[in-house]
């Protein structure tokens, strides 16, 4: 079985193929490696993807030629995960979203419509796509209040991919991840540059006194989450289903920030200012239904998961994964916390 991951440099995308390559898959990983966020990271994180049955191309997933050239027979899962992520920065740059999250998309589609044999393709969506819905997040809900261009392209590749399943018959899972956290994680990401703001002694700019509220969910738990979903490709008509992939509660900025200080050592320098109006009041994932299909039951307190993350962050500020872009991955000894 040769899953292809999309965006396998990415935070996700590593940790997913990861796990594919511990339970014996073979994958095909695909990134453009782009600068959004230090390809330093990106880079150090396909170091330790390293594998014999791990085979790795740098593909833009909006060059449509490239993406159609990796249509292969023993192809039968894909976990698309590429996507030109963030909520703010659709603000000053509209169109990488445009190009990765639509074009690339469609390309994906158009892959998977080229693979007959294809079992399932699982593709990222995001909890952005609730707006601003009053908490718990269903399934269900209706979603076309979009508060970003991020949130509208990843509504709209749910669009597409209903389309293609409709027409084609592409067996899909569409996942609404919210907050996704922890080691080898996003410097664009609150957690994340929080922490470098506070070890570096920088002020961080919390919005709205830290009440904004956010269900955060442990990368681990995110994982098992994919891998169930994948196991088990809808069969209905059409083939295609929508699953929230969260934490089941919210916690806010202000808690975030206080495991933060006690991780780190280091009060924080906080400078208040109000909610940007492509930021939601507050997610919190109803997950019953990937209970449901697959068991999902996370298990990690933001506490718990937030000490990994401190304390892969602290290694990787030190340089000690400077070698991860020297030497061979997947030993043990050589595994990130958590
Ligand atoms: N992390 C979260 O909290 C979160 C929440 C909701 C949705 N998501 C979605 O989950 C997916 C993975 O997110 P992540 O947190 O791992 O982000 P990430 O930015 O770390 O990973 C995405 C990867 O895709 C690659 N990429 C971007 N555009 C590409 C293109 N045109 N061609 C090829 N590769 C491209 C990037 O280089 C990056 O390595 C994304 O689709 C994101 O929108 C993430």
């Amino acid at each position: 079985m040769t899953i292809l991951v999309t965006g396998a440099a990415g935070f996700i995308g590593f940790h997913v193929v990861r796990a594919l390559l511990e339970r014996g898959e073979d994958v095909v990983g695909i990134d453009n490696i782009n600068d959004y966020y230090d390809p330093v990271l990106k880079l150090a994180r396909l170091e330790r993807l390293q594998h014999p049955r791990f085979r790795f191309r740098r593909v833009d997933i909006a060059e449509r030629q490239a993406v159609a050239a990796l249509a292969e027979p023993s192809l039968d899962g894909i976990v698309h995960l590429a996507a030109q992520a963030g909520v703010r920065h659709s603000i000053t740059a509209p169109f990488d979203y445009a190009a990765s999250n639509l074009v690339g998309h469609l390309a994906i589609l158009e892959l998977a419509r080229a693979l007959p044999g294809l079992r399932h393709l699982v593709y990222a969506s995001s909890s952005s796509v609730y707006g601003g819905n009053a908490p718990p997040f269903a399934e269900t809900d209706r979603v076309d209040t979009p508060l970003s261009l991020y949130a509208a392209t990843k509504r709209a590749d749910e669009m597409m991919s209903y389309a293609y399943a409709h027409l084609y018959g592409i067996a899909q899972t569409g996942l609404r991840f919210f907050t996704v956290y922890g080691p080898w994680g996003r410097p664009d990401m609150a957690y994340f540059s929080f922490a470098e703001a506070i070890l570096a002694g920088r002020p961080i700019t919390v919005y709205d006194g830290g009440r904004l509220r956010r269900d955060f969910t442990y990368i681990d738990d995110i994982v098992a989450g994919v891998l169930g979903c994948l196991d088990r490709p809808p069969s209905g008509t059409p083939p295609i289903r929508l699953m929230n992939i969260g934490n089941n509660r919210s916690e806010s900025v202000a808690d975030l920030v206080a495991l933060l200080e006690q991780g780190l050592e280091r009060r924080a320098v906080v400078v208040d200012a109000p909610r940007p109006a492509a930021d939601v009041v507050e997610t919190r994932a109803d997950v019953s239904a990937i209970a449901a299909l697959t068991g999902f039951a996370p298990s990690t307190p933001l506490a718990e998961g937030m000490a990994r993350f401190v304390a892969w962050f602290r290694e990787w500020k030190d340089g000690r994964f400077s070698d991860a872009l020297a030497g061979p991955a997947m030993s043990p000894g050589r595994r990130p916390a958590g």
